[in-house]
């Protein structure tokens, strides 16, 4: 049987096995997907002992994409742009390395929440790894204007100038946000997941805009009440976790499998 893990520290708690097996099941494809738990000192050991041992691949998560993108012997454009690594392959005697994260956070905006990307106004919020996994597969998508806003305005300004030629970018500080009327506010900083509050920029955003936190479940909970009291649409990335899975699930197996079903039960599951 073809072998899959999540690596990352902590996992545990992962939602991968629980969305890849029902994808394997709705496909009639018969695989094993499972958490592996590396030491924080010890990701590039964990994986290729994995991959050594006949494992086909790899979902990788904090706090190692820096780590699975390094260890790759290839890496794919939108992988490079991030300098991380969400997912990891091995094909004949190479491990090859993609980032899923962004296409996952692109389709959960269109198909799922119904929100055409091209030619809006969108706001990103932080400017560590999370942003910059996401910001090739955003410009892609063509919006009218990418704002970078970050604490650090310096990092800001360095995603962006990063992402300079692949479409119209800007990086600015908190207190510098242009009140552009933003269709669109991602939060990609670590509040959620610290347990922090969210700066919200109330007045550059348009009126019912949609906040979207790129945290799942219970840590992304008050960011999604915060946006919701100040009259916007909100939701956490669930949808993004579902969609990068999927995503992987197709370069791995070739085949892709529908969304829509797991992500229902996944939010039945909190309801
Ligand atoms: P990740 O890989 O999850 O993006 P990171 O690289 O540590 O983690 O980046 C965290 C991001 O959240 C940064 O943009 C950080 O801002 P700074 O660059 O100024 O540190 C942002 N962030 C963290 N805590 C924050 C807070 N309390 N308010 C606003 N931004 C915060």
């Amino acid at each position: 049987m073809d072998r899959y893990v999540v690596v990352g520290n902590p996992v545990a708690h992962s939602l991968s096995p629980r969305i890849h097996a029902r994808f394997a099941a709705q496909l009639g494809e018969s695989i094993e997907y499972a958490t592996l738990e590396a030491p924080a000192d010890g990701f590039r050991a964990a994986a290729l002992a994995f991959f050594a041992s006949g494992g086909r691949g790899a979902n990788v998560t904090l706090p190692f994409k820096v780590e699975a993108f390094e260890l790759a012997e290839h890496a794919s454009d939108r992988a490079r742009a991030a300098g991380a690594a969400n997912f990891l392959a091995r094909r004949g005697e190479h491990i090859e390395a993609d980032n899923t994260d962004g296409a996952g956070l692109v389709a959960d905006l269109e198909r799922n929440a119904r929100f055409a990307i091209a030619g809006k106004r969108i706001l990103l919020v932080g400017a560590g790894g999370a942003a910059r996994g996401v910001m090739a597969p955003l410009l892609e998508a063509r919006p009218a204007m990418l704002v970078v806003a970050n604490r650090t305005a310096a990092r800001a300004a360095e995603l962006a100038r990063r992402f300079a030629a692949r479409g119209a970018v800007r990086g600015v500080g908190l207190d510098a946000i242009p009140h552009e009327s933003f269709d669109l506010l991602l939060n990609a900083t670590s509040t959620s997941v610290h347990g922090e509050p969210f700066p919200l920029p109330r007045e550059a955003m348009a009126r019912g805009a949609l906040a979207y936190d790129m945290a799942y479940g219970a840590p992304a909970r008050s960011f999604v009440d915060l946006a919701r009291g100040a009259g916007f649409a909100a939701c956490d990335g669930l949808g993004m976790l579902v969609e990068q899975a999927a995503e992987s699930f197709q370069l791995w197996r070739g085949h892709r499998p529908e969304t829509a079903p797991v992500l229902a039960e996944l939010a039945n599951l909190r309801a």
